[in-house]
């Protein structure tokens, strides 16, 4: 029989019973001694145990993290200083694993910061936390003040005579701030746009000086690599995919949640094992694997591997990590237009085709929804889509393209249902409110949870 892989947990093994973020009871599990291990290491060995890791980002675009980090200069060659950013923006509808990693394992991101500095000789680090996220934010705060006051961070880190202040900077509430080079600018105190690339920002980053950027969970990883060593490291998952990644499960599911799964778990083990099925005893339709930017996998796929080359074999990838589920009452169309309302909303408006090809994009899915395209436009859809396709400064265009493409190429019938019957098949009736909340609900939240100066 084949092994489960669903048990490993090296993220939050310890964080069931034991607060966490608290750094004594961080210490009694271990906690800060792969940061102890890994300064007394020649930063090369460093890099080296994350290449061997062979640990892939776990922010979206799943880049290796240990190739990124040897892009940077050498500190002793660079003129300019070299910093680390954390990505701490986690906007991606259906992706909550970074916040649920701050306020469980804070020190275990802030360990993994430190150690991942130490690796590419950072002067100092950023963290660029979503504006939204303020419980998270004050954690952290929390968090970095006692590993400060430890030596475990700030001036004279473990008493090597290297200092590494930490600032953590909340954002405003923008999607394209977690984009790396709209964070970089939002970082620096301009407006939150893409950068043209190159050069990359481990040339030239924030302040134009040498910059590794990665996801909160990437750094999470990074104390437990150096503890197993990143041989051991990479015999868990599978080959191209190694370790543990903490999945969002959300949607038409029982128990929704975050669960931490090594990678080459299979979908059907996360939605009916560990999730319990699907609510209210209906039928699976489709699934998001990643986020609500990739493309869609229908149910027959859903012996689909959690890995990257399994995802891209069947047609998607597995982006941030968030795995929406929806039931047979979903109309496609509605999904389409609530994630196409989503990018056009979100869009900065630099690029045309994104600017200009999202809000095509929404007037043509009202009009399919409403029952009042023709069949050109149908057709038209799908031109918008490959027009903004690889056509703008940053992938934000695609991350609204590549799924409305998905779902018409995937579900092309209901679409045709929607011409056909001059309207809705689902008579406008929607399981989406517990799918992804429309976009003004997401703006009454936001506004409810942003914290306004006296
Ligand atoms: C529009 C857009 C939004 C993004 N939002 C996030 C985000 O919220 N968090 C994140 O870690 N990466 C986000 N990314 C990916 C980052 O640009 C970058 O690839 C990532 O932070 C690198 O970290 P990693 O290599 O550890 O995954 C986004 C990308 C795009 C195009």
């Amino acid at each position: 029989m084949a092994r489960s892989k669903a048990k490993h947990k090296l993220l939050l093994e310890h964080a069931d019973g034991r607060d966490l973020t608290r750094l004594a009871e961080y210490e009694r599990v271990g906690g800060y001694s792969s940061l102890k291990k890994a300064i007394k290491m020649d930063r090369q060995a460093v890099i080296d145990e994350l290449l061997t890791a062979d640990v892939r980002g776990r922010g979206g675009a799943g880049f290796p993290m240990g190739r990124k980090a040897s892009f940077l200069p050498k500190p002793e060659a660079s003129a300019k200083p070299i910093y680390l950013v954390a990505n701490a923006d986690e906007s991606e509808p259906g992706t909550f694993k970074d916040r649920e990693i701050m306020v469980r394992i804070p020190h275990m991101f802030v360990e993994g910061i430190v150690i991942a500095s130490h690796a590419i000789g950072a002067s100092a680090a950023f963290i660029y936390i979503r504006g939204e996220y303020l419980a998270e934010f004050e954690i952290l705060r929390d968090a970095l003040e006692e590993a400060r006051r430890a030596g475990l961070v700030g001036g004279n880190v473990l008493g090597t005579g290297w200092s590494l202040p930490i600032v953590l900077h909340r954002g405003a509430g923008a999607y394209i701030c977690g984009e790396e080079t709209g964070m970089l600018e939002s970082l620096e105190g301009k407006r939150g746009q893409p950068r043209t690339k190159p050069p990359f920002p481990a040339i030239s980053g924030v302040y134009a000086s040498p910059t590794l950027i990665n996801n909160v969970e990437t750094l999470a990883t990074v104390p437990k690599i150096l503890e197993l060593g990143g041989a051991a490291y990479a015999k868990l998952g599978v080959e191209n995919s190694t370790g543990t990644r903490v999945f969002s499960l959300s949607g038409n599911v029982v128990r929704g949640g975050n669960y931490e799964l090594e990678l080459g778990t299979s979908l059907r083990e996360l939605i009916y094992d560990i999730g319990g099925g699907i609510a209210d005893g209906r039928e699976l339709k489709a699934v998001i694997p990643g986020g609500s930017s990739m493309p869609v996998l229908t149910a027959d796929q859903v012996d689909t591997k959690l890995d990257a080359d399994s995802m891209v074999e069947a047609g998607t990838m597995l982006g941030s990590g968030g795995v929406i589920v929806l039931d047979d009452r979903c109309c496609m169309v509605q999904l389409g237009l609530r994630v196409a309302q989503f990018y056009q909303h979100e869009s900065c408006g630099k690029c045309t085709p994104c600017r200009e090809g999202t809000r095509w994009m929404v007037d043509l899915l009202r009009k399919i929804e409403a029952g009042e395209a023709t069949q050109s436009e149908l057709d038209l859809l799908l031109d918008v889509c490959d027009r903004i396709l690889g056509n703008c400064l940053c992938p934000l265009g695609d991350a609204a393209a590549m799924p409305v493409a998905s779902y018409v190429a995937r579900f092309r019938d209901e679409f045709q249902r929607h011409l056909d019957e001059g309207g809705c098949p689902f008579g406008g009736e929607s399981t989406l409110d517990h799918v992804m909340a429309p976009v003004d609900q997401h703006h009454a939240r936001r506004l409810a949870e942003i914290e306004v100066p006296a």
